[in-house]
């Protein structure tokens, strides 16, 4: 039988790239969507030709805390079991700190950082239970360095980064390794948002002067998913071109 990921904001940038290589995979990918935006999610899913086994269109609000409880405890009785989970989800709203409203703090947060607690907490009882478990935090090199108009977000990224680690130590025994990667500057809707003039400054700080594409940040996924993987755990791993070297 095939494994089965939830992979949340999985109709984004990012989400489709590592949606379309676990898939390639084999794996079966519970794909999480805003509930917002369900047309537009059916619409990704039509255009992507996913048959039903290969894809499951899901519905999750991921900062509703009761939403992903009830959700995710009827989705673990329909399909008995998830394997690995890829916190994926996320927004920017980037401003100067002077600027930031306190909705622009609160959304960024609570998209990208009190998510873990709503999904991973209904799924992570299950995880240990079963052992052989994977969950994957996407989350930035800005979580890492910190940046310039993203105090939200390098906030709720570097908070990722910290509960990767704590849960590890936790996932450990049983088998549930909790692995973050860290994505430089990718080409998705997420960057290129940013104003030309700044994001070629951006580009041209970028050892490699260009880039992510979306697939090599899934290869890190599937990488850490894999079985291969099972004695990684707590690790971050970058996937930037350079742009942060220790
Ligand atoms: N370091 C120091 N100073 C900087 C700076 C930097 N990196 N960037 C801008 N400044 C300075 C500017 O030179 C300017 O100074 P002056 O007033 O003296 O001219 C001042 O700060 C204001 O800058 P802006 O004109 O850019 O201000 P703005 O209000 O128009 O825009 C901003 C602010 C929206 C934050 C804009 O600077 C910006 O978009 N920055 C890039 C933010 C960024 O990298 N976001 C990443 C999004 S993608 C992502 O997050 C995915 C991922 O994980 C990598």
């Amino acid at each position: 039988m095939s494994k089965k990921v939830l992979v949340t904001g999985a109709n984004g940038g990012m989400g489709s790239a590592i949606t379309e290589a676990l898939v390639k995979k084999g794996y079966r990918v519970i794909a999480s969507y805003y509930p917002k935006i369900e047309a537009e999610a059916k619409e990704w899913f039509k255009q992507n030709n996913y048959s039903d086994d290969q894809v499951r269109l899901f519905p999750l609000d991921v900062t509703d805390t009761a939403y992903c409880k009830e959700a995710i405890a009827t989705l673990l009785q329909e399909e008995g079991y998830i394997d690995v989970l890829v916190n994926n989800a996320g927004i920017t709203r980037d401003t100067t700190f002077k600027r930031m409203s306190v909705e622009q703090w609160n959304d960024v947060i609570n998209t990208n950082l009190n998510s873990l607690y709503n999904v991973t907490h209904p799924l992570f009882g299950a995880m240990c239970e079963h052992g052989n478990a994977r969950i994957i935090n996407i989350t930035s090199v800005n979580g890492l360095k910190g940046q310039f108009g993203q105090t939200n977000y390098s906030a709720a990224k570097a908070g990722m980064i910290g509960f990767t680690k704590a849960l590890a130590a936790e996932g450990a025994r049983s088998g549930v390794t909790v692995n973050a990667i860290a994505p430089g500057y990718t080409g998705t809707a997420m960057v290129e948002a940013i104003k030309p003039e700044i994001l070629e400054g951006i580009k041209a700080e970028v050892p490699m002067k260009r880039l992510a594409r979306p697939a090599e940040i899934a290869a890190a996924v599937t990488f850490l998913a894999s079985d291969e993987a099972a004695y990684i755990t707590g690790e971050t791993l970058s996937v930037n071109g350079g742009l942060y070297m220790r």
